[in-house]
């Protein structure tokens, strides 16, 4: 038996962070970085609040290390915290999860007693439903993933207004991490009916709509895109959520930390290589395919890409994804992504390590070993 449900509140958008005039007469603290208090969007988002104490502590950089989850514990306690608005990218998302989790276990209460509101101002990782929190320790150079139900959002309240000045770089980064989350997804070992259709939703509307919404601008058809991405953002999050992801994350998660590259953009220069290795293409015996290439052949047709026959369809599939990656401008070597040459081959045993280990990689659809990932990393660099 296997079940599944959602246990966050979704409002999408235009005008949809008028829902945050639900929460009035509050101690509110809205967890976000200084981009959303110098462009004026967190004093923005406390002005629909009714008759709320709000303390802003945007403190929260890319890839959150422990140091600003403890001072926003401290934050948290010190202003008396009853609700929680957690404003900007996955790494203000992340905080706020981290925040509101050690907070309470601090006091022995249940992590979730304080509501916890999610505005994602990015459209890339889905934490807004997922159960999941990444946190960093700079100082090892490793990225901590934490999953648990205490983590989840309250609501997401998704407004493609508040996602309108993000730059063509960070939207292609933060689309293809919100790719790799449905392509994983789509073929890890738990996935199934129900998040497979979310994931062919997400994958289509992110081949549909990631080119117009690097383009930028504000005109309708610009926040058409940004609404469409977000959407599909968040359907990606909700189907990895339940199905995991796969070996993609796991060498990311160490690639992004070890070099500092934005998570998307890590995410990305590995989406058509780990593909290729779960397609499998080389091993195939008396016609019987790998599930993934199946899979991605379906993703193929689904798309309107030349499928006559498994091999095609996926080798189709992994062809467009990596041409995608690359209409939006994003670079396919660590080189490219400014990583000296020598230091990246050096790292790799150790990359691989981290990346067989990693939480995410346990239900990738074929296993996969140190070695091959090293193969796998060769490629990048
Ligand atoms: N919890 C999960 O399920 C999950 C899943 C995938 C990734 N992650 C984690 O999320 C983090 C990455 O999040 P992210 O990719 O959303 O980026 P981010 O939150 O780190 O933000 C990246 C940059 O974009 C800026 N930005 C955000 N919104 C903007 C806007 N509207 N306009 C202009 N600039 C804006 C931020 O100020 C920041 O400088 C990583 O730590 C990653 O590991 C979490
Ligand atoms: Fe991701």
């Amino acid at each position: 038996m296997q079940s599944w449900s959602v246990k966050t509140d979704v409002y999408y958008g235009q005008g949809a962070l008028d829902r945050l005039a639900s929460i009035s007469n509050k101690r509110v603290l809205v967890v976000t970085d200084s981009f959303m208090t110098t462009s004026g969007t967190a004093d923005k988002v406390a002005s629909h609040l009714t008759n709320c104490e709000v303390k802003i502590f945007d403190k929260v950089v890319p890839d959150p290390p422990i140091n600003v989850v403890s001072e926003g514990v401290k934050c948290l306690h010190e202003f008396g915290t009853e609700f929680i608005v957690a404003l900007g990218g996955g790494s203000s998302i992340d905080s706020a999860k981290a925040i509101r989790t050690i907070a309470q276990e601090s006091v022995g209460s249940k992590a979730s007693d304080i509501p916890l509101v999610a505005i994602p101002t990015t459209s890339g990782t889905g934490s807004e439903v997922t159960n999941y929190a990444v946190i960093s320790n700079p100082e090892k150079g490793a990225k901590y993933p934490l999953s648990g139900d205490h983590l989840l959002a309250s609501e997401a309240i998704l407004d493609p207004e508040l996602t309108l000045s993000v730059p063509p770089a960070i939207t292609a980064d933060t689309g293809l991490d919100a790719l790799t989350h449905a392509i994983e997804a789509y073929v890890s070992t738990g996935a199934g009916d129900f998040t497979d259709a979310w994931c062919e939703k997400a994958v289509q509307l992110i081949f549909e709509y990631l080119p117009s919404a690097f383009r930028g601008g504000d005109t309708p058809e610009a926040v058409k895109a940004r609404e469409k991405m977000s959407n599909a953002a968040t359907l990606a999050g909700l189907a990895f959520n339940i199905a995991g992801l796969g070996v993609n994350h796991g060498i990311a998660h160490a690639v992004g930390a070890r070099f500092h590259l934005p998570h998307g953009r890590a995410c990305q220069l590995l989406l058509a290589p780990v593909m290729a290795f779960n397609a499998d293409l080389g091993n195939v015996r008396n016609g019987e395919y790998s599930v993934a290439a199946q899979k991605y052949a379906h993703l193929a047709k689904v798309l309107g890409f030349s499928s006559a026959s498994i091999r095609i369809g996926a080798s189709n599939m992994i062809r467009e994804v990596d041409r995608l990656c690359r209409t939006v401008g994003e670079p396919a070597t660590l080189r490219q992504c400014g990583v000296d040459s020598a230091e990246a081959r050096v790292s790799i045993p150790e990359l691989a390590a981290k990346a067989v280990v990693d939480p995410t990689t346990s239900t990738n659809p074929r296993p996969i070993s140190e070695e091959q990932v090293v193969e796998i990393l060769k490629k990048l660099v």
